[in-house]
């Protein structure tokens, strides 16, 4: 978590900083920074303020100073709250020494009482506080920068992207990485320093992925850099061609509600551009789905669909286990998708969380693949998870929303969706273009080791594309009464159930994910079949419960009896079913009814009414939706 960006050139870098803050906001927004060696004074000067970019700005219009050197983050709070104490950037005790950091520094009480019994005074309560000292204690010792970043880095454990501006450097900025992004934009006479890519892209597409491990030394002209042995490294320019898509709320009052409206059209992009690596399309033609110049596979000599995904062809031929890492949302996507490799593919597949695999004990299986699986591309837990696997010599394919993310580049494959930029903290147009995107790769494995027709692989394409239509038509059947009658009764209360079996459990649990996160209201999701066992004792008329049908007619009827034992108990049900399903339909306080749809797809069909109907609830309680408290879009720490 955490935002960096940095400048180094000829020109003022204050309106570069903050305009590149705002575009990592999702970084985390708690509070934000910005510090550069002012022109006028050649000292530092600095500004704090608590809560998102905006407030940093307003606070600068108040004060003139800029500079051709400077850095500035945006904070997710891990050590300290979110006060202007805590903020980023940090100094040193002489305030010489500004440093904005990403990630967690362990150990950091230990060097925090060493220091402070050598006579340093600390302001913060964070752990980057104590990366300035360090560096500006040995800095005084030391002679030549490279020893003093060599005697910190002895002392560093953890994760940690730092950047520092030292008064007596102006012309030379000093980056180190380890697990956390850091990358530098080559620009002419500048050099451009950010968390991710979209800080510079406007400005130049020459790109210094800066490797783990790594420190380097940047001035406007050049770039220093080592490894953590102390050995030179030639840094690696990369032309990256892509274009910078600043998503805006247009006429919508969030980003939530515009990326709910996006669905239909991030899924149909993603398949159109899936079937345009796989050679199909040929006579497509849309400015939407372009294959760019960055989607290559990671420079393997592989032929075809698997090969321009990065997969040898007989791997996936011979394929007998596959598993899938991810968090969050991306979990319960990856949960509903292992129902697709197993009923469509035919592959027994395990669904794992990633902050639980990295440190479960690891098992290789005959002819496997593992997916992980991640918006940002960023999550440090399903990153680490990833490397994990690869040490294992297992090939990993990645299906992620951001070309280059650090996922991608390391992964040996990618399936890259086309959903666009997501920015408000819940996932929702992600969340349905990976269900599509794990159902349309299914059928694709399954083709390929002779388990489905290539016409059977055309009309799972047309299954999903009319799915696409339901999930946005049935958000226009209800629109009015959730907005009228739904949003003012259900903000009322205080605790929901939400149930699923079999395909729509794991969808329970991402409708509770995303009632609590947005709203607030305390909200359990289960599988139906095990309310019997304990959560039953919730049930009583103040806590809804919530029940997502199937298309499967034997484990409808084991819902159905779920639905029955909630009615018995005084429970007010709420009951997302198919046409056709009236039994459970008359149960029902409050029901939403869907089109039948290839049953494996019934989750996806149900998705854009469930994310519409929580967003109209939050809406009503007026809580920041986009933004809310305590999280951040990318979540890159452990
Ligand atoms: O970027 P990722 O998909 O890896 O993110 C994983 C989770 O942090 C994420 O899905 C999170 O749960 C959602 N934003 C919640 O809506």
């Amino acid at each position: 978590m955490c935002g960096i960006v940095g400048y180094v050139g000829q020109k003022n870098c204050r309106e570069f900083v903050l305009e590149g803050l705002s575009r990592l906001e999702y970084r985390g927004y708690d509070s934000a920074g910005f510090v550069c060696i002012d022109q006028n004074n050649k000292h530092l000067s600095f500004a704090k303020e608590v809560g998102p970019v905006n407030r940093l700005k307003e606070a600068l219009e108040k004060v003139d100073y800029d500079g051709t050197i400077g850095i500035g983050h945006t904070r997710w709070a891990s050590h300290g709250p979110a006060e202007k104490k805590n903020a980023h950037p940090q100094f040193d005790c002489q305030k010489t020494l500004a440093v904005v950091h990403n990630g967690i520094i362990e150990g950091h009480n230990a060097i925090r009482k060493r220091l402070l019994q050598e006579g340093h005074w600390f302001d913060s309560i964070t752990d980057t506080e104590v990366a300035a000292h360090l560096l500006g204690e040995a800095i005084a010792f030391h002679k030549s920068l490279k020893a003093a970043i060599a005697s910190v880095l002895t002392q560093l454990k953890g994760a940690y992207a730092l950047v520092y501006l030292i008064e007596k450097e102006p012309e030379r900025l000093l980056l180190i990485r380890h697990k956390s992004p850091l990358v530098v934009g080559v620009g002419d006479s500048e050099m451009f320093v950010g968390s991710d890519p979209i800080v510079f892209i406007d400005r130049t597409n020459k790109v210094f992925f800066m490797p783990d491990d790594s420190y380097a030394i940047v001035s406007s002209n050049h770039i220093e850099a080592y490894d953590f042995q102390h050995n030179p490294i030639v840094p690696q320019i990369k032309i990256h061609d892509h274009l910078l898509e600043i998503s805006n709320k247009q006429e919508y009052e969030h980003f939530m509600i515009k990326e709910i409206y996006e669905q239909k059209r991030a899924i149909e992009n993603s398949i159109l551009f899936f079937k345009k690596l796989n050679g199909q399309l040929i006579d497509y033609k849309s400015d939407d789905v372009i294959v760019p110049a960055y989607v290559t596979n990671n420079n393997k000599d592989l032929e075809g669909f698997w090969g321009q995904i990065g997969l040898d062809i007989s791997h996936v031929k011979n394929l007998k286990n596959l598993d899938i890492i991810a968090a969050g949302t991306s979990w319960h996507a990856a949960y509903i998708g292992s129902y697709f490799f197993e009923g469509i593919a035919n592959i027994p597949t395990t669904v794992q969380l990633a902050s639980e695999h990295r440190y479960s004990k690891f098992f290789k299986k005959d002819n496997q693949l593992v997916l992980t699986i991640s918006q940002s591309g960023e999550t440090a837990d399903t990153l680490e998870s990833m490397r994990l696997v690869q040490k294992n010599d297992i090939p990993v394919v990645c299906i992620t929303n951001v070309a280059a993310s650090t996922m991608m580049r390391e992964a040996d494959g990618f399936l890259l969706m086309q959903a666009g930029v997501e920015r408000s903290v819940a996932s929702t147009k992600s969340f349905s273009t990976q269900i599509a995107s794990l159902y349309w790769l299914a059928h694709r494995i399954a083709v390929e080791k002779g388990i489905l027709s290539l016409q059977a692989m055309k009309e799972a394409e047309e299954q999903l594309s009319l799915v696409s239509e339901i999930l946005e038509c049935s958000i226009e059947n209800y629109k009015w009464e959730i907005m009228e009658k739904d949003a003012p009764f259900y903000s009322t209360f205080e605790r929901f159930i939400f149930l699923g079996r079999h395909i729509s459990y794991p969808f329970a649990l991402e409708a509770a994910l995303k009632l609590k996160e947005i709203s607030y209201i305390f909200a359990h999701g289960y599988p139906a079949g095990e309310l019997k066992h304990g959560p039953i004792a919730l049930v009583d008329e103040k806590t809804p419960v919530v029940i997502f049908s199937v298309l499967n007619d034997l484990i409808y009827e084991k819902l159905l009896s779920n639905a029955q034992e909630v009615k018995a108990r005084k429970g007010h049900l709420v009951v997302f079913a198919f046409e056709g399903q009236d039994e459970l339909i008359s149960l029902a306080g409050r029901c939403f009814v869907f089109p039948r749809v290839a049953p494996l797809l019934a989750p996806l069909a149900m998705t854009g009414v469930m994310q519409f109907w929580i967003y109209q609830i939050t809406k009503f309680l007026n809580r920041p939706i986009d933004m809310p408290r305590n999280l951040a879009k990318s979540v890159t720490i452990e």
